[in-house]
């Protein structure tokens, strides 16, 4: 009997294109710990990372710091208004300079001897160090990661072995210029973990098959069957559907829509987008809102979300816009608070140790589908 490893690409070689044939990515890439090591390499080391929108980092010195899959990094706005991503580590013995969390600074002072850094990354100050110390503060800069941006979104890399964003994105803007991203801003962004495996996360989001089974009286309703995937260049899957009422608000919080996307026309305006960058950022994107989500693995069985709703910047100016924008917001909340007991329950029957790969359906789970399809193939390739 061979390795886990070796059982896993045997089964993973299998997850090609077409749908109608294909096998599902096997239950092992949901529960073993040697898979996410792998992903950790041929996955997390070699895509750009959806972060979250350029909003979130308005002014200079605008911080974050965050561990993004085992890398601490802070993503700040530098001193030319630059978008930068350092690892969180000093340059001197390692130590953290920022805990987790949000803020605005001028400096990033380590906690541990008070080495200093420029918001640039290099480094300022080196208390107790003679003037005349052989050590050359400008090879002690803090250590740099790829960072970049579009249509508002921002993407990390925890490598250099990544191609070019806009190779990455292919027709990504195109297809998505009725919902005019670069003008939308985040309303709110809401952090939390849930007890699954971050692809089973993305997984359902992108998917219509569950919706009369988990969602029977909050959503179902409102979707009507989705049109075929559509083919796309570029490291990402999207599906549109039409939908019969608005399904940015439950069924019955109508009422509080707020106007749509002002340069929303055409077909786009009837229904929802889903459309899921791999590896780890999705959204659904509809005619008066977009609500997105990030998802990535803490281990095996636990993932940390972040989900952010956004709204045109016309929307933000209307009087009563809080008291409308909360019942975007709660429609997120009602539909995930249903979908974390579906997927708990998943996880429990992934972490069978006997298992055989399943199917996918081709008109209601395509996306999914397309992540597998990607996913196998980086797997592989690095394998
Ligand atoms: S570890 Fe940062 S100053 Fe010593
Ligand atoms: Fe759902």
């Amino acid at each position: 009997m061979g390795s886990v490893l070796d059982q896993f690409l045997d089964q993973l070689k299998n997850v090609q294109p077409p749908i109608s044939t294909s096998p599902s990515l096997p239950s092992l890439s949901y529960s073993a710990a040697e898979i996410l090591a792998l992903e950790k390499q041929a996955i997390f080391k070699k895509s750009w990372i959806g972060i979250g929108r350029s909003e979130q980092w308005t002014k200079v010195g605008d911080y974050s710091s965050r561990n993004i899959v085992d890398i601490p990094v802070i993503i700040t706005r530098d001193e030319s208004n630059q978008l930068k991503a350092y690892v969180n580590s000093c340059r001197h013995r390692g130590a953290r300079l920022l805990e987790t969390g949000e803020g605005r600074c001028k400096t990033f002072r380590c906690p541990f001897h008070r080495w200093t850094y420029q918001l640039n990354g290099t480094l300022l100050q080196t208390p107790e160090f003679a003037k005349d110390s052989p050590l050359n503060k400008a090879d002690y800069g803090l250590l740099e990661l790829p960072i970049a941006e579009r249509d508002g979104f921002v993407f990390i890399g925890l490598s250099d072995d990544i191609p070019p964003l806009t190779e990455w994105l292919g027709d990504f803007s195109e297809l998505h210029t009725p919902w005019a991203f670069s003008k939308m801003r985040s309303y709110k962004r809401h952090l939390f973990e849930v007890n699954c495996n971050w692809k089973a996360f993305l997984d359902v989001f992108n998917e219509y098959y569950h919706l009369p089974f988990v969602h029977p009286d909050s959503l179902d309703s409102m979707y009507l069957p989705p049109e075929p995937a559509d083919a796309v260049t570029g490291e990402y899957a999207s599906q549109f559907g039409v939908t019969d009422g608005n399904p940015s608000l439950l069924e019955d919080t109508q009422q509080f829509a707020l106007p749509p996307i002002p340069e929303i026309h055409g077909n786009a305006a009837t229904g929802t987008r889903y459309s899921w960058i791999f590896p780890n950022m999705t959204f659904a994107a509809n005619k008066d809102a977009v609500w997105m989500y990030e998802a990535l693995p803490i281990d095996t069985q636990r993932s940390q979300i972040a989900l952010t709703l956004l709204l045109p910047e016309a929307s933000f100016a209307l009087e009563d816009f809080e008291d409308r924008a909360q019942y975007y917001f709660k429609r997120l909340i009602a539909a995930v608070e249903e979908d974390i007991p579906a997927l708990e329950n998943q996880q429990a029957g992934l972490n069978s140790p006997i298992s055989q790969q399943g199917r996918y359906h081709e008109l209601l789970e395509p996306n999914v589908a397309g992540f597998a399809f990607w996913y196998s193939k980086m797997l592989l390739e690095s394998s």
